[in-house]
């Protein structure tokens, strides 16, 4: 984590309209801070929630399959992250890791441990919106998603 982020100078850039969006999920705004990173704002409880998580795994997480954290607000309200390019499908991920099904690529040693070690599901981590490419390598960009948080905020029951 990077203390030296001026979080007020980024956040007068944001309100100036000076960072394009990149996109919208469920719980947060995701800006290009055009420095090779990303501002994800949370816009509800579950975006607080989503970037808590993300911060705590990418500190956790030696490997490099995760875009890593750099800066979380003591809110949780904004999250820089390394920015990744787009996939456009999921192949590009399994040709990557020369597998040919999905099963097959969470079966591999450095891939079984995550959906139980954090809590994520496959389905989510097969999903190409989910991945982006950093430093020539197939990266997980949203990782927040645990069955806590939809346990917490998604369910209907
Ligand atoms: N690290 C990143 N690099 C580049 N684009 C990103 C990154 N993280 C998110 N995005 C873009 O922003 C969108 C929304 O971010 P996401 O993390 O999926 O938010 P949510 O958790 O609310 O779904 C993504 O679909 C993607 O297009
Ligand atoms: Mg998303």
């Amino acid at each position: 984590m990077d203390n030296a982020i001026d979080l007020s100078e980024i956040l007068t850039h944001l309100f100036n309209g000076e960072y394009p969006a990149l996109g919208s999920g469920s719980g947060r705004r995701v800006y290009d801070l055009k420095n090779e990173t990303v501002l994800k704002t949370a816009k509800n409880k579950k975006g607080y929630a989503q970037n808590q998580i993300e911060s705590i795994i990418s500190e956790m997480d030696d490997s490099d399959l995760f875009a890593k954290v750099l800066f979380i607000s003591p809110d949780n309200q904004f999250l820089i992250m390394e920015k990744a390019e787009p996939i456009m499908d999921f192949s590009y991920v399994r040709d990557f890791f020369h597998v040919k099904t999905n099963k097959e690529l969470f079966q591999l040693d450095n891939f079984n441990y995550i959906p139980h070690k954090y809590n994520l599901l496959i389905t989510d981590l097969c999903r190409p919106v989910n991945w982006g490419m950093l430093r020539g390598r197939p990266v997980i960009i949203d990782y927040g998603f645990t069955g806590r948080i939809r346990r917490k905020y998604y369910s209907i029951f």
